[in-house]
């Protein structure tokens, strides 16, 4: 049996519609999700919405809302985007659910009994965008105003009783889990910042407020709400069903494989996370990714910058896989990354029209005319068994870097094995071989098992239209299996194969 994998989203932001960033990080999640699946692991993929706080409350007063009644509007839009963008999430959480609930009041009980938090008074910059404290040296002045340094979000001064988590407490214990753990953090670049933000000093964290009410009380003191953030991590547990840790699905996935993040939220989710589980005497998840942004321009996308491009708007001129291949393709993981029409439509033609569609249609219509639609008899070359073996000889490596999210490393294979499968179908020429039906036959054989097996690899990227084609073969979805594609005569059972339409419209210039 293999390990189980449990991978995450962040829970959104409710306080305005979704966009590219937010399916970005839903798109890289979803692509994981899928390839374990297909490698035989069983694979829980948790997404959601973060839906307590002054954030939510302001934007819900904004709009003369009951904060709930505004969540359950734009939630509702972040479900439909996962659906949207084909998400095989297995659940979606909300925050404002009971089962949350309490199991944030089991976690603070714990850390109240244990003495990890205690009663003092906070005064200092708080950034209610970025559900932030920020310290001095953090801040600065923009015409006037303070901002955050690291998100340029206004901060506002705040002074009021609150509780503390002992955070100082766990500096030593963090960097000692952080050199235990190499691999807890990726990338390696954003590893290094979190270590020396860690060894810089942390200071006991703020986790209450008492000036506004949209929140989880505090079990002892309901004058009290619990930090959103506090608040929203526990989402990874309650989703499982903590603190029923006897239940099967805590039990077969806690803890977390891996949160995928943005490089925004990277401290709560690789400093104050561990260290609140620590302090519950929790396991940590084994990783976290910081992802870098989508920008708009060189500018980040984002709500409050109101450069955004409408991930819905997208699909619906250029189709979903598109937007799931480019974004996964073009942008170097890790690292910022753009998007614009022009570079989507050139990714489009060159990649998906060109190279994947091309070999498809060529294939396809080849082997109906002349074998009308029959899969052949064959004899394989040594040429065809090069060909061939490639995804044999590479499966270990493909997953040694997958298992790092070297996702660049992946899409890069396949699109080569698109290139290699065209230039061996051009090179066999096998109209040519019209007197030579055992080698036209082979060649037709070969470039099939081609389409199939990058089909497989193309299916956590393009899951539509890699089922598509593979439903040429007859195969559905659970006939999927990654390490199938090792396997040379996979259709040698199969008898014909159906029709295919055209898979990418070229997008004319
Ligand atoms: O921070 N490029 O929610 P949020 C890439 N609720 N990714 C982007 C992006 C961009 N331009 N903009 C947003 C929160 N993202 C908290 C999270 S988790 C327990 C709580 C993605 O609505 C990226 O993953 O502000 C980023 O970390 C996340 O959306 C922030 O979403
Ligand atoms: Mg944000």
């Amino acid at each position: 049996m293999k390990d189980n994998f449990y991978i995450t989203t962040p829970i959104y932001y409710p306080s305005a519609k979704p966009h590219m960033g937010h399916a970005y990080s839903s798109i890289v999640a979803d692509f994981f999700a899928r390839l374990k699946r297909i490698q035989g692991h069983k694979v829980f993929f948790l997404t959601g919405t973060d839906e307590h706080g002054q954030k939510i409350q302001r934007a819900a007063e904004k709009f003369n809302k009951d904060p709930l009644k505004f969540c359950d509007e734009i939630s509702k839009t972040f479900r439909n985007l996962s659906s949207l963008l084909n998400l095989s999430n297995d659940d979606f959480i909300r925050t404002t659910e009971k089962r949350h609930a309490s199991a944030v009041t089991n976690l603070w009980n714990i850390l109240e009994k244990k003495e990890e938090i205690y009663l003092s008074k906070y005064s200092g910059w708080y950034s209610v965008s970025d559900e932030a404290f920020y310290n001095e040296d953090e801040i600065e002045d923009l015409e006037g105003k303070k901002i955050s340094k690291s998100s340029g979000s206004p901060v506002e001064w705040v002074e009021e009783e609150s509780y503390f988590f002992k955070l100082s407490k766990w500096q030593e214990p963090l960097l000692k889990f952080y050199s235990e753990n190499p691999k807890f953090i990726l990338p390696e670049s954003r590893k290094n910042e979190v270590i020396s933000f860690v060894k810089s000093g942390l200071k006991d964290l703020s986790v209450s407020r008492k000036s506004f009410s949209w929140g989880i009380k505090v079990p002892s003191n309901k004058d009290h709400v619990i930090y959103v953030w506090l608040d929203a991590l526990t989402n990874y547990l309650s989703a499982i069903n903590y603190p029923k840790e006897t239940e099967k699905l805590y039990k077969d996935f806690w803890p977390a494989n891996i949160h995928i993040i943005g490089k925004d939220i990277l401290r709560f989710h690789a400093v104050y996370w561990p260290a609140f589980l620590l302090a519950a005497d929790i396991k940590p998840p084994q990783r976290v990714y910081g992802h870098g942004w989508i920008l708009s321009g060189d500018e980040k996308m984002s709500k409050s910058k109101g450069n955004i491009l409408d991930p819905i708007e997208i699909i619906d001129i250029y189709g979903l896989d598109a937007l799931r291949y480019y974004l996964l393709k073009e942008v170097s993981f890790g690292n910022d990354g753009n998007i614009s029409k022009e570079k989507l439509e050139s990714c489009i033609n060159s990649d998906l029209a060109n190279n994947y569609g091309n070999l498809c249609q060529r294939v396809i219509l080849f082997c109906e005319k002349n074998l009308g639609l029959k899969i052949p008899e064959y004899n394989f070359t040594k040429e065809d068994l090069k060909i061939l073996n490639d995804f044999k000889e590479n499966i270990e490596n493909i997953e040694k870097q997958i298992n790092d999210q070297n996702i660049n490393y992946y899409v890069d294979y396949v699109v080569n094995q698109l290139f290699k499968a065209n230039k061996y179908f051009n090179d066999q020429a096998p109209w040519t071989k019209k007197d030579d039906s055992l080698r036209l036959n082979t060649i037709v054989f070969v470039s099939l098992e081609l389409i199939r097996k990058i089909s497989i690899l193309l299916y956590p990227i393009i899951p539509n239209t890699s089922l598509k084609v593979l439903n040429i073969f007859s195969m559905e979805e659970k006939d999927i299996k990654f390490d199938t594609i090792s396997n040379n005569e996979y259709l040698k059972d199969k008898k014909e194969i159906i029709k295919l339409g055209i898979l990418f419209e070229k997008i004319k210039k």
